[in-house]
């Protein structure tokens, strides 16, 4: 697949701005059932391919299951459509996206407004607007912590890694994101993150207590960052934020746990 220069990709951020509104994000508490969650576990471990969660044991080791097009899965479809719709009262369209079962590094800080107008193939007219996350699985803890900042980003899928050059240089994985059409900033400012807040800064030691990743997310990428909401990434619980708000996961590790498993999936609509 083609994907546009970062420069030119992020040249159309004011456009897509202009057509969302910011809201404020929500987790509903209990909102899917102990059945429909067994069944949606029963669908991850079949999606990934994970006949064993011994794997995760030895957690020295960082381990990323994680498969997307998950939507165009008629089990996905029909869960976004039975369920989580009815739940958030979303009307927008499912575009989007994954499964996953990881322990760490945590998910980093990132922003998925998709903005199909940019996408070489197909799939014109269409603006990513909601992200909603399924907690699905997490062992030894009730919860880990799911953030969402206050700043915003009206680009196309984007990493926000300040400070990460050198970290970033090299990088297999890396490389292979920005293959499939993943973008990096290293200069929120210049690239045009908003509500940049440099007065309030997440504290070293806050980072140390919830992220602690010098290797994959360290604690200079939270420059200008501030948190909107800690949110309980509990499952059975439903997350929902519009998809150009920063958001990151927090160190399961840290809290005792091996893994977690569950999906994201991304809503949009047509122009
Ligand atoms: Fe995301």
């Amino acid at each position: 697949m083609q994907h546009l220069p970062q420069q030119e990709a992020f040249s159309y951020n004011k456009k897509v701005q202009e057509r969302l509104s910011m809201q404020e994000s929500v987790c509903i508490e209990n909102a899917i059932s102990d059945n429909i969650l067994s069944d949606i576990r029963k669908f991850c471990i079949d999606f990934l391919k994970i006949s064993s969660f011994d794997v995760f044991q030895d957690i020295t080791t960082p381990r990323w299951f994680r498969e997307g097009l998950v939507h165009q899965t008629e089990f996905v479809k029909q869960l976004s459509e039975e369920v989580i719709k009815p739940v958030l009262g979303l009307n927008d369209i499912l575009i989007g996206d994954t499964a996953f079962c990881i322990n760490y590094p945590p998910h980093d800080l990132h922003i998925d407004c998709r903005d199909f107008r940019v996408d070489v193939e197909g799939k014109a007219g269409i603006i990513g607007t909601k992200s909603v996350v399924v907690p699905v699985e997490l062992d030894n803890i009730e919860y880990t912590t799911f953030y969402t900042g206050n700043q915003y980003f009206y680009g196309p899928t984007t990493r926000m890694r300040n400070g990460c050059e050198k970290l970033d240089e090299n990088n297999e994985t890396i490389e292979w994101q920005k293959s499939c059409g993943v973008y990096f900033s290293y200069d929120y400012a210049k690239d045009g993150m908003l509500n940049l807040d440099y007065n309030n800064p997440l504290t070293y030691d806050w980072w140390k207590e919830n992220i602690d990743s010098e290797d994959g997310v360290p604690y200079s990428v939270f420059e200008g960052i501030s948190i909107e909401k800690t949110h309980k990434w509990k499952p059975g619980n439903l997350i929902m934020f519009d998809s150009a708000r920063v958001h990151w996961g927090g160190n399961l590790l840290k809290k005792g746990a091996t893994y977690k498993m569950g999906l994201s999936l991304n809503y949009g609509h047509k122009e």
